[in-house]
């Protein structure tokens, strides 16, 4: 069952095939209004599960519109308004869904969680986000840096802050598509190391520096993210903003990195936190263009999901 539940999980080719497609979709709709179809409607009589246990904006929005553009249909579905959050199990809720709809995507808490709905449902799975990887963000991520700058393999790019999913997600990218990573941020929050040697086992240089404006030198791309995520608690808040501070990503720290390096974040960003006004709004910065990304990545994605 083709199931889109990690980068590492995906052969490289499928991947670069997905991003392929994502291109050549993007390129013959531009100029369309954003409800318009798409010429060939690859989705057309699928039905799409789009459930969320924690909240969304993107994730939500664009894989709605994505699967109504290749005409498909939606059905966006609270985790908390699901039996699923009363008690059914999740091969239970697997299965059933299973008969209704060609397409399940799920954010959830627990990698297990995203497994166990993989392991026992009959359709194709996407991750939407788990507490461990956010590997569709990343998919859009890489379309957007080579959108901007071209191939990614052998750019340096930078992560600063949190070990976080995303984190781990873009670890997992190194290794399937050959760039290196720097990862700047206080040892306490460190990726885990199961992703730091899975890329590293690629072949690629995956460097962890605790010094910030070492680690930004010579940067072709330079990462943020939220200092708490969303399946962090509120009361280790104020300790990871006092570790974080010094990994805040403002205009004295872009400029170590390359000068035309992009910054980039998933999104929602705190301004003021994790990231200047000045950084976000910046000549550098192409957070919007990755938003964008993901409906166009992860329209591709879906296509792949369901080989149309
Ligand atoms: N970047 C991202 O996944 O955003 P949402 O939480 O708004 O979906
Ligand atoms: N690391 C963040 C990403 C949000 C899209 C979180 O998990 O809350």
């Amino acid at each position: 069952m083709p199931h889109f539940l990690d980068i590492h999980k995906t052969d490289p080719a499928e991947l670069r095939g997905m991003l392929t497609q994502a291109s050549a979709m993007k390129a013959a709709r531009a100029g369309r209004s954003k409800g318009a179809l798409d010429e060939t409607m690859p989705l057309v009589g699928k039905m799409v599960a789009l459930i969320f246990e924690k909240p969304s904006t993107r994730t939500r929005v664009s894989f709605d519109v994505g699967v109504r553009q290749m005409g498909g249909q939606t059905m966006v579905l609270s985790g908390n308004d699901m039996q699923l959050g009363h008690g059914e199990t999740i091969a239970d809720t697997a299965r059933v869904l299973s008969r209704y709809v060609d397409l399940i995507m799920i954010r959830t808490f627990e990698e297990t969680t995203l497994q166990e709905m993989a392991d026992n449902a009959t359709v194709p799975v996407i991750n939407g986000l788990t507490n461990r990887t956010h590997p569709c963000q990343i998919m859009a991520d890489i379309l957007t840096i080579e959108e901007h700058r071209g191939p990614v393999a052998g750019k340096k790019v930078v992560w600063c802050g949190d070990g976080n999913n995303v984190c781990a997600s873009f670890l997992h990218a190194a290794g399937q598509f050959g760039f290196d990573l720097v990862f700047t941020g206080p040892e306490t929050l460190d990726p885990e190391a199961e992703f730091v040697e899975g890329a590293r086992a690629k072949g690629v240089s995956i460097e962890i520096e605790r010094d910030p404006e070492r680690g930004v030198a010579d940067a072709d791309v330079v990462v943020a993210d939220t200092w708490v995520s969303m399946h962090d608690s509120q009361t280790t808040k104020e300790r990871r903003h006092n570790q974080l501070r010094p990994y805040q990503v403002n205009a004295a720290l872009m400029a170590r990195a390359k000068p035309d390096a992009l910054f980039m974040h998933c999104l929602p960003a705190h301004r003021g936190e994790e990231v200047t006004s000045e950084v976000m709004d910046g000549p550098n910065s192409v957070i919007f263009d990755e938003a964008e990304n993901r409906l166009h990545a992860q329209k591709a994605i879906m296509r792949w999901c369901l080989g149309v």
